[in-house]
């Protein structure tokens, strides 16, 4: 079959999160060469302020852009809760996570609460809770800042059954399954990765935004519409690029995408962290 744009999609986030979106390409999309960027020397972003956030962010997508990539993933609650203006500035098409995790949230609930977990950063942003009520005004939203997350799962405390991310899971979602929400967003792509702890601590019925998988959901139709996707048959190349430890980063990757086999994993600098050096 013919190749239509063979160029790879970028994908990027501060760390393992990000994985949520390749694993989502992997299962819509296998035939496309991804290009991840995890600028895990810089993370957490959550804590930090907008202005340092925007500023990752710019270096993030240009190391993507320079990697010839037809589209980004900006696999990233924080970054995408932040610096939407500068996302529709790029030359190529850009998904962020907010709009389409919005959607499928208002789509799923049934009795109008909505609860939102993220970073501190994402919550104070407010990005989520504004997406959603103007798509649905009557929506009652909860929205918790989780900050011991991501950390815990970088240093990989996924296991449910883990006490440190037990704890952290039921002191952050006891006031969401109080409220009654019938829809949480995850709204760091990160928290996808610990999905069996934080549905320990819900309700059953609870349905789980993945808010990676809505964005990539929504660029394959976007380069379906333009004509862009690859029409090679196989499975794309995966190249991740880290800020911090490729030797920490593979093993962990590995346990988020045990059908991927072979990926590469490189240690490179970005933009600031040459100059600091
Ligand atoms: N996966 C990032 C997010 O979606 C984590 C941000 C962080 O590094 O704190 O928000």
């Amino acid at each position: 079959m013919k190749s239509m744009d063979p160029r790879p999609i970028g994908v990027c986030d501060s760390g393992l999160g990000g994985l949520t979106a390749v694993r989502r390409l992997r299962q819509v999309l296998p035939e496309e060469d991804i290009v991840f960027l995890g600028d895990t020397g810089r993370l957490p972003y959550g804590g930090r302020s907008p202005e340092t956030i925007l500023r990752y962010a710019k270096e993030d997508l240009a190391f993507l852009l320079g990697q010839n990539v037809k589209a980004v993933v900006v696999a990233c609650g924080t970054v995408s809760s932040i610096a939407l203006p500068l996302l529709k500035e790029l030359p190529v098409p850009v998904r962020g996570v907010v709009e389409g995790a919005a959607k499928r949230a208002s789509a799923v609930t049934k009795n109008r609460r909505v609860g939102i977990l993220g970073t501190e950063a994402a919550i104070r942003a407010g990005a989520y809770v504004r997406a959603l009520r103007a798509l649905c005004p009557e929506v009652r939203t909860l929205a918790v800042a989780c900050p011991r997350f991501v950390p815990l799962i970088e240093a990989g405390h996924t296991d449910p059954e883990d006490a440190p991310l037990r704890a952290a899971a039921e002191e952050y979602l006891e006031p969401i399954r109080d409220f009654g929400a019938d829809a949480v967003i995850l709204g760091c792509t990160h928290y996808p990765l610990i999905s069996a702890a934080i549905r320990d601590c819900l309700r059953e019925q609870t349905a789980l935004v993945d808010v990676a998988a809505e964005a990539v959901d929504g660029l394959k139709r976007l380069l379906a519409e333009q004509g862009a996707l690859c029409r090679r048959s196989g499975k794309g190349s995966l190249n991740c690029h880290v800020t911090g430890s490729p030797e920490h980063f593979a093993a962990l990757a590995g346990r988020f995408l045990p059908e991927e086999g072979h990926f590469s994993v490189r240690q490179i600098l970005l933009e600031e962290q040459e100059r600091d050096r």
